[in-house]
């Protein structure tokens, strides 16, 4: 057995040096704005009209971290959430840890990796993203406390607004952030602006510019990673339980998926509590259970069987870890395969892949033969793969002192010529109307491997979104974001 399995229980530890276990608020309410949040808002997302999906017209997933089943189902707010929606029992993450959980639910495979490094997966790694631009069906992540849009840093430390004596926290971290990992999305300034902060996903909302797929990534202590369920549970009460009575957010053709990349106990299945709300869920079905076998590829066969998408020709198109949502399922006449027992989705570490150095290989061509959920064909970029690299024998590189290529930082900037050419870019500029005060609120200087000037400075209050003549939006801030 290699040494990643038997290290693989320490990964699951909390390694940060958080201080406090209450949540607080990060602003006054889920759509407003708030310097806490780190990035600044960038303006809206343009509208573009829904396509219309069988059973929903907009997902919105939620990923908290690393969280056993039976802890979550301790919770009230679990509970509370589950009464209103359909709660998964059997929905599992892939492997441990965290970050190749994120980047299976996004490229349909977890490319061998077994750890929580900095990785970037090759362009000619296809994702969701290509099979909803394929379809026009629009897209967006939000990243809380992420400081730019698009921001590919491996980790991010801002103003700690748990505790204003404390050191800048480590907030933000890329291994959350798959979107940004795979080179295909995060080299393509269109793309790289959609990956976006909760001071966008404000603006966005208010606006009533969230897009039809959306993936939340809360900061490392809403999300449970540096905390724990109480922490999470208080998160949700205040974030999710208002958004849900908010028309903006939840329509009714809203699914929302509450879910966590990955369990606690590595020594057990990876079963994650895992629930679907919104106003697409059918009324006869709130308060059920599914038992169901699902992974984080079912995220992907189920919005593929959704919009009758393509597919990408890896895990998302083996029926035995990809059934799509039941409930789903039922609507599109889909017929799921029923593994004829459960697969252990607890290994860690011991595939090779791209993203592991001692058992490497390149990233292998798609099955271009597989059959999805959707009735489209693989999707592959055919300028950059070769379709004829279905197999290798795989290299261990540290042997070979070699450096592994995907560990590489491809350090991508998004020019102000770059932006100029993007397509679709946010809209609507926000005015910033510096602070007149700063009222002896705590402050801090956001700091990190961003150079200063992209930075800003920080103090606690209240920022109100306004809009100003001429139809612009404009951000008023009350002692909140000066830009340096
Ligand atoms: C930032 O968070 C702290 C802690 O909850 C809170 O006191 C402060 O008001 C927040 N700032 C804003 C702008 O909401
Ligand atoms: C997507 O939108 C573009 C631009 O409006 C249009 O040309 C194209 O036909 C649309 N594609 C699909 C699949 O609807
Ligand atoms: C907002 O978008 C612009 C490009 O339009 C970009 O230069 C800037 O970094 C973005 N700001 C944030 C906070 O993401
Ligand atoms: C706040 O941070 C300071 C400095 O790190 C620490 O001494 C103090 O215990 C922290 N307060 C709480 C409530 O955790
Ligand atoms: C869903 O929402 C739309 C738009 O608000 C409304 O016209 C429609 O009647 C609603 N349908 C149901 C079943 O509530
Ligand atoms: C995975 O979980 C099973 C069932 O609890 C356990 O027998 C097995 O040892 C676990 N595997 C690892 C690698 O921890
Ligand atoms: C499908 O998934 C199962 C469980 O992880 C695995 O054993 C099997 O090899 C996979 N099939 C393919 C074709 O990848
Ligand atoms: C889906 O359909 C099957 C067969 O008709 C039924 O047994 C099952 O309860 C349905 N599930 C849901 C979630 O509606
Ligand atoms: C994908 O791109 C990487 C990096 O250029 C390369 O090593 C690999 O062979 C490519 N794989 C395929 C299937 O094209
Ligand atoms: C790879 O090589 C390193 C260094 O020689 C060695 O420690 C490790 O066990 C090897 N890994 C595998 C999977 O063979
Ligand atoms: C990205 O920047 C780092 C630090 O300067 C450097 O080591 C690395 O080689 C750069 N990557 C590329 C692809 O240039
Ligand atoms: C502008 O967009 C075109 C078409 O998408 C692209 O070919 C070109 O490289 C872009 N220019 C810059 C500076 O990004």
């Amino acid at each position: 057995m290699l040494s990643q399995v038997l290290l693989a229980p320490l990964f699951a530890k909390r390694a940060s040096a958080f201080t406090s276990d209450s949540f607080a608020p990060p602003a006054e309410c889920p759509t407003c704005l708030s310097a806490n949040y780190t990035g600044m808002p960038n303006g809206s997302l343009p509208l573009s009209p829904w396509v219309s999906g069988a059973a929903y017209d907009q997902i919105i997933t939620i990923w908290l971290e690393n969280t056993d089943f039976a802890a979550a189902a301790a919770s009230s707010t679990f509970q509370k959430l589950a009464a209103e929606g359909i709660l998964l029992t059997n929905y599992n993450g892939v492997t441990h840890p965290s970050e190749p959980n994120y980047l299976a639910a996004v490229g349909g495979d977890f490319w061998g990796i077994g750890d929580d490094e900095f990785y970037a997966i090759p362009s000619n790694a296809s994702t969701v993203v290509d099979l909803l631009e394929a379809k026009n069906v629009s897209w967006a992540t939000y990243q809380e406390s992420m400081p730019t849009d698009g921001d590919g840093e491996f980790a991010y430390y801002s103003h700690n607004y748990l505790n204003a004596s404390a050191p800048d926290y480590r907030y933000y971290v890329r291994k959350h952030n798959p979107f940004v990992i795979y080179n295909s999305i995060a080299s393509i300034p269109d793309r790289a602006l959609r990956i976006r902060n909760f001071n966008d996903f404000a603006v966005d909302v208010n606006a009533s510019a969230l897009p039809q797929y959306v993936w939340i990534t809360p900061n490392l202590v809403n999300d449970a990673h540096d905390t724990d369920v109480t922490f999470v549970s208080a998160w949700l009460e205040y974030w999710l339980v208002p958004l849900l009575q908010n028309p903006k957010f939840n329509t009714n053709k809203t699914l929302i998926q509450v879910t966590f990349d990955e369990n606690e106990s590595y020594t057990i299945q990876n079963t994650v509590y895992t629930v679907l709300l919104g106003g697409a869920v059918p009324s006869n079905l709130k308060g059920t259970n599914d038992s169901t076998f699902y992974t984080h590829y079912s995220l992907l066969s189920s919005v593929q069987n959704n919009w009758d998408l393509g597919n990408l020709g890896r895990q998302d198109t083996n029926a035995t870890v990809a059934a799509v949502f039941d409930f789903q399922a039922n609507i599109t006449k889909y017929q799921n395969t029923k593994p004829s027992s459960d697969p252990m989705m607890n290994l860690t570490g011991i595939f090779p892949g791209p993203g592991n150095t001692e058992i490497w290989t390149p990233v292998l061509a798609p099955n271009t033969s597989a059959k999805g959920a959707g009735s489209g064909k693989t999707y592959y970029n055919a300028s950059v793969i070769d379709l004829t690299l279905t197999s290798y024998t795989h290299l261990n590189l540290t042997a070979m002192n070699a450096v592994n290529p995907d560990t590489i930082n491809p350090n991508y900037t998004y020019n102000e010529a770059a932006i100029a050419n993007a397509t679709n870019k946010p809209t609507s500029v926000p005015v910033y109307i510096a602070p007149s005060t700063t009222s002896g609120s705590p402050s801090g200087t956001a700091s990190g491997s961003k150079s200063a000037s992209s930075a800003a400075t920080t103090s606690g209050g209240a920022v109100k979104l306004a809009t100003g003549a001429g139809g612009s939006l404009a951000v008023i801030a009350a002692g909140i974001i000066a830009l340096l």
